[in-house]
């Protein structure tokens, strides 16, 4: 091949790739202009092997009362605590006028208020699973039965969560979230 039909050659390529690029941009437009949101959201859909990873199971056999275990999930921290009764019988005595956010947070029963009987994973409420992400600016709370209200407290700006992961006292707006959880098995807690 001479160098005059390799730079032809080469042209020619750049040519086809620009008519692309302009074809393609001009798809685009006409989507946007036709008002159709779909395929913009369907670009944000995670992909199959985000997906997968979207459920994690988690075994809680080892976890004694009084203890939590953190773990990552979708790159943020889950608490999973298993509470003592005096931590149960603290968060079931507060009275729904006393919270700052009266919203359960819950994403597992949206619609219910924050009750603590709403916000735990049994009935006898000995299981607490919430995302470990201050709702003021994204920190990760202390636990351990930290701050005024013997839950979790964000050092950050100074937000205490009591000992059902409701926002308490300090700037952070809302409960800490609960984050789609079940049981799988008596010794297994399967989130999302
Ligand atoms: S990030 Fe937690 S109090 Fe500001």
């Amino acid at each position: 091949m001479n160098g005059v039909s390799l730079v032809s050659q080469m042209v020619e390529k750049e040519g086809t790739r620009r008519d692309f690029l302009y074809y393609a941009t001009a798809g685009t437009g006409a989507v946007a202009a036709g008002g159709a949101i779909w395929p913009l959201v369907n670009q944000m859909n995670p992909s199959a092997d985000v997906k997968a990873l979207s459920s994690i199971r988690v075994d809680i056999a080892d976890i004694e009362p009084g203890t939590q275990l953190t773990v990552k999930w979708l790159g943020k921290p889950v608490f999973i605590r298993r509470r003592t009764e005096e931590e149960i019988t603290e968060a079931r005595a507060v009275d729904l006028s006393e919270l700052a956010d009266p919203v359960g947070r819950n994403n597992n029963a949206p619609e219910l208020d924050a009750s603590d009987a709403n916000r735990s994973m049994d009935e006898s409420g000995e299981w607490l699973v919430m995302m470990g992400v201050c709702t003021h600016l994204g920190c990760v709370p202390l636990g351990d039965g930290a701050g005024d209200f013997h839950g979790w407290f964000c050092p950050c700006h100074g937000s205490h969560y009591d000992t059902s992961g409701r926002i308490r006292k300090g700037p952070a707006p809302q409960n800490l979230p609960v984050p789609i959880a079940e049981f799988a098995d008596e010794n297994t807690v399967k989130l999302g």
